[in-house]
């Protein structure tokens, strides 16, 4: 088990804005490690990678059915979902599957806030999402501009209208730097809108050479994981006493919207009644890649040790670790304005929402975390993984080799990868299914799946809080701890 002492890299004081490459050469694994152990588990996610891309091939032929066929296979869910009214965050929302699922929220309602680090592309991001975006229910109010100036917040993206004015605009974070993290929520705290949903999309993955940030930290644990435990402690901090300030107040409602629009007009769903609905949604992307991940866990910085797709796994673990975790959190301390405290056992409380109650059909109705592998999918992240890290390490870098591979993935290996638009359909399931059935659990291919034993390791669990507290400098409050 990982000490906190394991990780001698402190959060250091911004060296430039570049990323500095480590110039020595590092080994692979930790020594001591078992090759054959790491063989295996590596081998685990590779064939469960393998039997992914033909289970992809088989729904990327269902999609070349002629239309009306087309439909009747391939269906879109939560249609009936209505969000108006509801907020949500998406980390890396301008790109890849961050995208597409920034877009399938925008459709159903929601006021989306894609979190990005480069103002142009998330610039982008907000018109095409607007552009090209049917929404399923009739528009409800812009929030307000002035709260988005009054906060610092970057109003030059705006929020876009389309085809039927979906709620979508763009805030600065950069997931490599702490201090951008803690701007994100100071400008969010600002706003004071609520939080339904958090979706911890943005990642990174396998550089070549192990990388670190302005922080000193490995590139991979900082923005796949540990900025994204610093953000969600905030957050989840903020809305919690946003929501106790609410019920001071006496509006009852701790999990209403505060000038993001109306819930009015017709509604299909219980989610759009906000009386009930007192919790926030957390989705960790993870990965299948994640069971590549012990490895290193007594030296999560890789300062000792640096293999990219390991190092990734790790990651990608932690994070599937931090939805567990998070979720024990959520059940030790249930917040007061969500509809699970009328209940005096949090943990049967939030299993009673999955049955068929009205408070239970809300997403939103407590709080709870859930991981998630979103499937293999043809985004940017994986084309320079499967080509950059491919060529070097499968391929050994030797140039017909390398042609050959590329041309595999640029046909068999194309049709072996889901779209981003396949993808956001299952992210949709870690958004809005039963808190009660997800929460604390991993999905994969859009069903429950066992995640890796160390997700279901409380000391773990602890370990990783204490480095990532160490390393941040934040210590959760009492509600998440
Ligand atoms: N694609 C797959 O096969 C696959 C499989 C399993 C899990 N995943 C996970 O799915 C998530 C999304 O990946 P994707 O495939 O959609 O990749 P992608 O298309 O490359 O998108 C990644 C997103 O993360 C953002 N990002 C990267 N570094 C950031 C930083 N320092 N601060 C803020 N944002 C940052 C990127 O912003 P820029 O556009 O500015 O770079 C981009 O918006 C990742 O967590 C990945 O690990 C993907």
């Amino acid at each position: 088990m990982a000490r906190s002492s394991d990780v001698s890299a402190k959060p250091a004081e911004p060296a430039s804005a570049k990323q500095v490459q480590a110039q020595q050469p590092l080994p692979k694994l930790l020594p001591g490690t078992n090759p054959l152990a790491a063989a295996a588990r590596i081998g685990l996610a590779i064939t469960e990678g393998g039997v992914e891309g033909l289970w992809n091939m088989w729904n990327n032929a269902l999609e070349l059915l002629p239309g009306p066929l087309r439909r009747l296979v391939v269906r879109e869910p939560y249609t009936d979902v209505d969000l108006r009214g509801k907020v949500a965050i998406v980390t890396g929302g301008n790109a890849g599957i961050g995208f597409a699922t920034a877009r399938q929220l925008a459709r159903r309602g929601a006021h989306v806030v894609i979190a990005c680090r480069d103002p142009e592309r998330a610039r982008a991001a907000v018109q095409r999402i607007a552009a090209t975006t049917q929404p399923l229910f009739p528009a409800a109010a812009l929030p307000a501009a002035k709260s988005r100036k009054d906060a610092g917040a970057d109003a030059a993206t705006g929020s876009g209208s389309g085809p039927g004015s979906v709620q979508v605009e763009a805030m600065p974070l950069d997931l490599g730097r702490l201090s951008s993290v803690r701007d994100f929520a100071e400008q969010w705290r600002r706003r004071g809108l609520p939080l339904h949903l958090l979706v911890c999309n943005a990642g990174i993955m396998s550089p070549l050479t192990r990388t670190t940030t302005p922080d000193g930290l490995e590139v991979q644990f900082q923005v796949n994981f540990l900025s994204h435990w610093l953000l969600t402690n905030l957050l989840l901090e903020q809305e919690h006493a946003r929501r106790r300030k609410a019920r001071e107040a006496g509006s009852g409602g701790a999990g209403t919207d505060t000038g993001t629009g109306g819930t009015t007009g017709s509604s299909s769903s219980s989610s759009s009644s906000s009386s009930s609905e007192g919790g926030t949604r957390v989705v960790m992307v993870s990965s299948v890649v994640h069971r590549a991940g012990p490895l290193q866990w007594p030296d999560l910085n890789s300062e000792r040790c640096y293999e990219p797709y390991v190092t990734y796994g790790l990651s990608k673990l932690a994070d599937a670790m931090m939805a567990a975790e998070l979720q024990r959190r959520f059940d030790r301390h249930p917040d007061p304005s969500s509809s699970s405290t009328s209940n005096s056992n949090p943990k049967s409380a939030r299993h009673s929402n999955s049955s068929n109650n009205s408070n239970s059909s809300s997403p939103f109705a407590v709080d709870a975390a859930v991981a998630i592998h979103p499937g293999l999918v043809a985004t940017h992240l994986s084309d320079s993984f499967f080509r950059g890290y491919g060529g070097a390490t499968l391929c050994g870098g030797a140039k017909p080799l390398v042609a050959a591979w590329n041309a595999f993935l640029d046909t068999v290996g194309a049709a072996m990868l889901a779209s981003p638009e396949q993808a956001a359909r299952r992210m949709l399931e870690a958004c809005l299914g039963p808190a009660g059935r997800l929460g604390g659990g991993y999905l994969a291919l859009g069903m429950l799946y066992p995640a890796a034993a160390d997700t279901r390791d409380p000391a773990k669990a602890s370990e990783l809080w204490a480095v990532a507290s160490r390393l941040t400098g934040h210590t959760p409050a009492p509600s998440l701890s």
